[in-house]
């Protein structure tokens, strides 16, 4: 069994580098204009984007979307994603931990980033199947390992029912979910993968304490897709064939975030799925996000040896389009016009949202 989910995560990392992964929906952040100020009145280094999250000072509003851990090799991956989190003051999330819960001797693949990101944000991981299965003090001990200051459940139904050993059954997960939350010491952050969370999904998952979403909404790594390579590599037609009809599921990340800030604007927001570029981080907190996610860009800037140098380009980056657009901190940023195109405009109408 551990051998199964390790072996699992090696080819996830591999079909993620090696193969287009991405699309066919787009983000929709191409929908979004912000508007240029041309007399910002404003020094660079008077910007501040720092926010405290639970309990944890960060200098970004940057988290790196949980990915890995519970393979060979990973434990490497975990300490440098950990080094540069905690030099730069962004937050972290390791991936699912259910390889450690099946085998002890992977624990250290995950525990590794408090070694090196003692200050950090932090958050634990694990899937909507195992969180419906385990116990309690099972989902504590996941908090443990890694000294999590909160924990990341991630509902990733869509890649279950393409994965070819995936789970089928999703039922009692609101219930379990109210349950925990109540015993729990950390927060749950109530995760996608990359189909986005509606506004129904939102409220239903409010009514019952989450206070902390992260959208993971389409346009970036496609779930569908990595598991349909795999699929095609263990010659199974069937998950083959469910995989290729669910490409273009999912909510696109700019709706998702709109989606979800109108139907519970008091919690946090954090915007991940298709994240590529410094605008799209600035859109995204314009929309509403209080936090931003990316995760396959840093795997692949972690492979090519230039993790440090691509986390500073897009933050030098993130500081130049706050200045264009006359923004201070992401408060102002809030307060600034936007222009939204088709198909987001139309998707905003339809659905009865509002622009936030
Ligand atoms: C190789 C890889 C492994 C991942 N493993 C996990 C995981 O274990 N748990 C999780 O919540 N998300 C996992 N994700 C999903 C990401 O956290 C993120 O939600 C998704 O990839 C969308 O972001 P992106 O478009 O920036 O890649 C993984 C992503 C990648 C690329």
């Amino acid at each position: 069994m551990s051998y199964d989910s390790s072996n699992r995560k090696l080819e996830h990392i591999e079909i993620s580098l090696r193969e287009d992964v991405e699309g066919p929906l787009k983000t929709w952040f191409e929908c979004v204009h912000l508007i240029h100020n041309a007399v910002p009145e404003l020094d660079l280094n008077d910007l501040d984007l720092s926010l405290t999250l639970f309990g944890r000072r960060l200098n970004l509003p940057l988290v790196i979307s949980g990915m890995t851990g519970g393979a060979s090799g990973t434990e490497g991956i975990n300490a440098e994603l950990a080094k540069v989190a905690e030099s730069l003051g962004i937050g972290l999330g390791v991936g699912s931990q259910r390889a450690a819960l099946e085998n002890g001797s992977l624990r250290h693949t995950y525990s590794v980033v408090r070694e090196y990101a003692p200050n950090s944000l932090v958050l634990a991981n694990i899937g909507i199947s195992e969180f419906i299965r385990y116990d309690i003090s099972l989902i504590g001990k996941l908090v443990d390992m890694v000294v999590a200051d909160a924990l990341a459940v991630h509902l990733n139904v869509a890649q279950e029912l393409t994965q070819p050993e995936g789970s089928h059954s999703f039922k009692g997960f609101t219930k379990k979910l109210e349950a925990v939350l109540k015993e729990l010491p950390v927060p749950i952050v109530v995760k996608e993968v990359g189909f986005g969370i509606s506004k129904e999904v939102a409220e239903a998952l409010s009514d019952v304490g989450v206070k902390y979403f992260d959208v993971a909404g389409a346009g970036g790594t496609n779930w569908v897709k990595i598991e349909m390579f795999r699929a095609k590599l263990r010659n199974d037609r069937a998950k083959e064939r469910i995989a290729s009809e669910l490409l273009g599921w999912g909510i696109p990340t700019a709706a998702s975030i709109i989606e979800v800030r109108n139907s519970a604007p008091n919690s946090v927001v954090i915007a991940s799925g298709g994240i590529r570029t410094a605008l799209d981080v600035v859109k995204a907190l314009r929309l509403g996000a209080e936090l931003v996610g990316i995760a396959l860009p840093i795997l692949k800037a972690y492979y090519s040896g230039t993790l440090t140098t691509y986390l500073m380009g897009l933050s030098n980056s993130i500081k130049a389009l706050m200045l264009l657009s006359g923004s201070r901190n992401v408060d102002d940023l809030r307060r600034k016009p936007i222009v939204i195109y088709d198909p987001l405009k139309e998707w905003v109408v339809q659905r009865g949202l509002k622009i936030p």
